[in-house]
């Protein structure tokens, strides 16, 4: 290796080492002037090539201090989770193999650890063995690709090859989904030319979960979109009802469970996703609740043929084929990331109980903040089923008060939501780098915040 290079690498890794342990005593929202500064980074293309070791300083010195510290222990914005030190080693190893995971022939190892990380994965997710399934960029392209298999499913069933004919011209589909559907799910809908618009809503209970009472009849050429894990509340849709239903009505159930499937993994939760296992398609973020670096998530397609129909490249002369999986036929995408050299690290370096672990703490987490706050005499609107809490500090102006407050006091960051026509503070807990003093020192922020607002 060039003197230059390794030098780059290895200053590269000392910088980021110490980001990483600058975390506990930086405000977790960037400050003002930080951002200011990004400013020098804004200007004309240079004419000439500049030395590695003087953009790496720029790149610290300007954007470290202007990140949001996502990665540390006291974020608990949207569902965000850190990267587990395995995860980011290995992304930074397969950064160096820089190996494209399209097909096999490109990257051998990144499609063996695929092959193993799926069969992790379908075990402690609790989904069937003979699953499909790709790697995504996220729950959203999860989404679309999963539904992209129901789209090509209910139009076979009806006679209609819609890879290679397109939507003009086809049968109809109807789209079912409760009210407090995620808005990915219709993104993906847009893209898939089923529409935003063009569904059928079902009304959801006080916690969002779809009201198994008002499901319509359904049909063959029904796609049904169930959800585990709203963003707001963590609460589940009544899979095992459902479930039955569609199934009895032939209709292809898809589910969201960006976050909430995760509860499969830790047994005292596992109950939350009881039924989840008869839908056809599942989108689930790794991301999110299994903290590897952005971009990942995962399709999983119980029927991997009608995957595959929806979703393989096709043949090219040029693009060697062989008896394995294939990636490219299980993702939207050709060339990309290995991202399930991360996944595999992730799931190897926890194991079964650390994966356990992860969620069952981060959950308790979640309970001890809604215990504090209600001890405190603030109200919280959900029930804690998992790792997300929904508070009100009064009426709505006082909570958006509280909120901006808590992000600007910098001990930790918390976002705001509408709930019921409700303002809220949404607080997720999604990352193993959270700690028990985090926790504390966090409610005693949002209790600080809330005295003076
Ligand atoms: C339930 C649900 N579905 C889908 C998504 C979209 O996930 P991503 O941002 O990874 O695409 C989210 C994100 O929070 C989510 O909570």
């Amino acid at each position: 290796m060039a003197v230059t290079q390794r030098a780059l690498l290895e200053a590269a890794a000392a910088r980021a080492i110490a980001y990483l342990a600058g975390l506990a005593g930086r405000p977790v929202a960037p400050p003002r002037g930080a951002l200011e500064r990004l400013d020098a980074l804004d200007r004309a293309l240079p004419d000439t090539p500049v030395d590695g070791a003087a953009i790496l300083g720029e790149l610290d010195e300007l954007g470290s201090p202007a990140t949001v510290a996502t990665a540390g222990g006291r974020y608990f914005g949207f569902v965000v989770g850190g990267s587990l030190p395995a995860a980011l080693a290995a992304n930074w190893l397969a950064g160096a193999w820089d190996q494209n995971a399209g097909i096999i022939a490109l990257s051998p190892a990144a499609a063996k650890l695929e092959n193993v990380a799926l069969r992790w994965l379908l075990d402690v997710l609790a989904l069937p063995p003979e699953c499909g399934a790709g790697f995504v960029t996220g729950a959203t392209m999860a989404n679309f690709t999963g539904l992209a298999a129901a789209r090509h499913a209910v139009l076979r069933r009806a006679g209609w090859d819609v890879e290679a004919r397109g939507l003009f011209g086809a049968p109809s589909i109807t789209v079912v989904m409760g009210d407090e559907v995620h808005v990915s799910l219709l993104k993906a809908l847009g893209h898939l030319g089923l529409g935003r618009e063009r569904v059928v809503r079902v009304p959801t209970d006080e916690q969002g979960c779809m009201r198994a009472d008002r499901l319509p009849s359904l049909d063959a050429r029904t796609i049904l979109c169930l959800q585990a894990g709203n963003v707001n509340t963590g609460a589940f849709d009544p899979a095992p009802e459902l479930c039955a239903r569609a199934r009895e009505q032939g209709a292809w159930i898809h589910v969201d469970g960006a976050f909430g499937l995760w509860a499969a993994a830790a047994p005292a939760r596992a109950s939350l996703v009881r039924g989840f296992d008869q839908a056809d398609s599942w989108a689930v973020d790794a991301h999110k609740w299994l903290n590897v670096p952005y971009d990942s998530g995962l399709a999983f397609c119980r029927d991997a043929g009608a995957f595959r129909s929806a979703i393989s490249t096709g043949a090219a002369a040029y693009l060697v084929r062989s008896s394995g999986r294939e990636p490219d036929d299980y993702a939207p995408e050709m060339s990309r990331r290995a991202r399930g050299v991360e996944i595999w690290a992730a799931l190897a370096s926890l194991g079964r109980s650390g994966l356990a672990d992860l969620i069952e703490r981060t959950c308790g987490f979640a309970a001890r903040f809604a215990t504090g706050l209600r001890t405190a005499g603030y109200e919280v609107l959900n029930e804690v089923v998992l790792n997300q809490v929904l508070v009100s500090f009064g009426d709505d102006e006082r909570t958006g008060r509280v909120i901006a407050t808590l992000q600007q006091d910098g001990t930790c960051w918390c976002g705001g939501t509408t709930w019921h026509d409700r303002a809220a503070m949404r607080i997720s807990v999604s990352s193993w780098a959270t700690t028990a003093d985090d926790v504390e020192r966090s409610l005693d922020a949002m209790l600080r915040a809330a005295h003076s607002a």
